[in-house]
Order: structure tokens, then C-alpha cells, then sequence
């Protein structure tokens, strides 16, 4: 999609129609801490560990500079990108996020329909509030991809993604790096862990083969049935091979940081990896994500697309990832304060501002097109 020049006075209206929304991530993170309860804004605010990852994730940006190019006429900024033979107005996505009833009773489904507004693809968590089924029904048609947690019993994943692939979902993204949770030190001062507390249990509750394999039907055995199922430590490429022949649908493997595993996923048969370590959630230490992205992109080399999650908080992050050679960008704790913050309506506000910051610093940047982004002058300091 093509958008011609649009003055940043739009922005300042939609907010005025809505009431007040914050524009900083900074101002947005400090307004849902004080909307949400404190064990739940520390969930979701919280790496693992010390926090170093999650902290480098940010500051990591700042040592990769952009060296723009100006009288390039760019009254038409074309941002749109095409993945699996389908075509998205803007490279950004939605980061696979569980428990969205933590921040809004509504969460999946006010995601997903703030999201289909944009044509922002909804990447739905295997630990969502909601099920598939009702999202689907909630975003008729819009784009819409499953995030899988390998479950041990794992006919209960491949129906999972059956039913994904039934709902009408357009890819599915395998987690690699969460075989079992992050040292999360915040969970564990305040004895909190959402999915004890059924906040990520629609998919499950309405899973035929996962119920199946309870002995009761009631919530504790529920719970329990999540919980035994939810960490895999088995999980290796074989599995991989598994699921590429139980679906047709293209497989993104999310997680990935050393180039020989982006090389090994390519062996494997994989669609397209993305470059993350879950916000510096799951090891503390590990590399930044945008540290990490350079040698990936090199060592896949263009054979697959290769899509870049953690610490994008701002339109300048998503082109300095793309100049560093991602395809796409996912986006994650900013939709989520948005969503604690002011519901569907926050999340469409957010993503129409961040949008905005996107087609801005595309022309001060020099740039009209992705293509003309990814060949931009990156240095490093
Ligand atoms: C789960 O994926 C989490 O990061 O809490």
C-alpha cells in the first residue's frame, strides 16, 4: 500500500476523539504501571534474571546509526512487504503474547481487532485467553498467524495447528527458546504465574484431543493439564521435521540467535526464522537480538525470510532492523501497555501513531521504499 504525505496533525486528532493516550513507550509503560496490579505490570514488564538482556535489547539500538539520504522526493512512502506469497501494508507484525486478560478482559480478541484495522498480523500465543476459534471469528479475514508451544503430548499440538490452519491462519511460528520458563525473579517475589491462574487457558479448554488426555474436565485439571504439558526439554530438529509434514502451512521457527541454527532451519525445511530472545525474558546474558541479527541475516542469505522480535519501541528501531537486513518486525511489550492502558482502542491508537513514526522517519531517512531501506548506509559505534 502507498500512502502519499500525511501532516503529523492526524495523530494529535485521533488522540483528541479518544481522550488522552500517551505517545512515548516511556510515558505508556509508566501509565500501565499504574493502571495495572503490581504482580501483573511486573510480568509483563520483567526479564529474566538481573534484567541485562532485556536492558541491552534497548540500548543496543543506540550503537547502530543510520546515515540518511536526502532530495529523494518521498511524498510516497510504500512500506508494505510481502511474506509466503501474501502482501501486508507495513513490515510489522504482533510478537506472540499469552495471558492477554492479564492487561484487558477483552485481550486477544481487542488485539486481534485493533490489529485487523492496520492489516498488522496477529501472531496468536498456543497461550492465549481466547481460543482460535473465537479470534478467528472476532477478525474475519484479516491476517492471522499461530505461535506454538510444543506440547509433550504432541497430537495436542498438531491439532492445534489443525485448527489454526482450519480458522483460516496464515503461518505457524514454532518457539524455540521457551522449553521451559525464565529465571523470572519478579513471578516468584509475588507468587504469581498466570497460567496457574487460567489466564492462558483458551486454547486448551477447547481442545478435543487435549482434553482428551485429562481424567477430569473440571479447571484444576485444566491448570494441571497446561501446566504438564507447557515445558518440552525434548524438543529438537526432528520435531521440526514432524511438523512440517503435518501442516501446509508456511513454519517460522521464533527464538533463533547463532547463525549455524538459522543454517540448520534452513536444512530442516523451515519457511522463515525469527531473530529474538523473548524481550530477554528466557536467559539472562544471552546477546541482544539486534547484536545477534547481522550474522543471521548473512549466514541465510536471503534463502528464507528472517523477521526480527525485541526491544522495537520506536519507528527508527524497526528501520535500523531492516537496514540490518530483517524482512519484518515484530513488535511486544508496547501493544500490551497499549492494551492495559485503553483496551482495543489503545491498541489501535498505538499502532496508528507507531505507524506515523514509521512513515516519518522513512522520509527523513531518504527512503520511499523498503528495498531502498534495506541498501541504507548502517555504521556502527
Ligand atoms: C511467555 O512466553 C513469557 O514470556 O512470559
Amino acid at each position: 500500500m502507498t500512502t502519499n504525505f500525511k501532516s503529523n496533525d492526524n495523530v494529535v486528532q485521533d488522540i483528541n476523539s479518544t481522550g488522552y493516550f500517551p505517545i512515548s513507550f516511556e510515558e505508556l509503560e509508566s501509565t500501565a504501571k499504574q493502571t495495572l496490579p503490581a504482580p501483573a505490570f511486573s510480568y509483563i514488564f520483567s526479564g529474566a534474571g538481573g534484567g541485562e538482556t532485556m536492558r541491552k535489547n534497548a540500548t543496543a539500538f543506540a550503537k547502530y546509526s543510520i546515515v540518511p539520504r536526502f532530495l529523494n522526493n518521498v511524498s510516497n512512502i510504500d512500506s508494505s512487504i510481502t511474506l509466503f506469497g501474501r502482501t501486508y501494508p507495513s513490515p510489522l507484525l504482533l510478537s506472540p503474547v499469552g495471558v492477554l486478560k492479564l492487561a484487558n478482559e477483552m485481550g486477544d480478541i481487542a488485539v486481534a481487532r485493533a490489529a485487523a484495522r492496520h492489516q498488522i498480523p496477529f501472531i496468536q500465543s498456543t497461550v492465549s485467553s481466547y481460543s482460535i476459534e473465537d479470534v478467528a471469528q472476532a477478525t474475519n479475514g484479516s491476517p492471522k498467524w499461530f505461535q506454538l508451544y510444543w506440547s509433550n503430548q504432541e497430537e495436542i499440538s498438531f491439532n492445534m495447528v489443525k485448527r489454526a490452519e482450519k480458522a483460516g491462519y496464515e503461518a505457524i511460528v514454532l518457539t524455540v527458546d521457551t522449553i521451559t520458563l525464565g529465571w523470572r525473579e519478579a513471578d516468584m517475589r509475588h507468587r504469581f504465574s498466570p497460567l496457574a491462574l487460567g489466564y492462558g487457558q483458551g486454547n486448551y479448554e477447547s481442545d478435543k484431543v487435549f482434553l482428551s488426555t485429562l481424567e477430569k474436565y473440571d479447571s484444576e485439571a485444566i491448570l494441571q493439564g497446561i501446566i504438564d504439558n507447557i515445558n518440552h526439554p525434548t524438543l529438537n530438529w526432528k520435531h521440526v521435521a514432524k511438523l512440517k509434514k503435518r501442516t501446509s502451512l508456511p513454519i517460522l521457527l521464533k527464538g533463533i540467535l547463532h547463525p549455524e541454527d538459522a543454517l540448520l532451519a534452513i536444512e530442516h525445511g523451515v519457511d522463515g526464522i525469527i531473530v529474538s530472545n523473548h524481550g530477554g525474558r528466557q536467559l539472562d546474558g544471552v546477546i541482544s537480538s539486534i547484536d545477534a541479527l547481522p550474522d543471521v541475516v548473512k549466514s541465510v542469505n536471503g534463502q528464507i525470510p528472517v523477521l526480527y522480535d525485541s526491544g522495537i519501541r520506536r519507528g527508527i528501531d524497526v528501520l535500523k532492523a531492516i537496514a540490518l537486513g530483517a524482512d519484518a518486525v515484530l513488535i511486544g511489550r508496547p501493544f500490551v501497555y497499549s492494551l492495559a492502558v485503553g483496551g482495543e482502542a489503545g491498541v489501535h491508537q498505538f499502532l496508528a501513531n507507531f505507524l506515523q513514526d514509521l512513515q516519518t522517519s522513512m522520509m527523513l531517512a531518504g527512503v520511499s521504499n523498503l528495498k531502498e531501506l534495506r541498501s541504507l548506509k548502517m555504521v556502527r559505534s
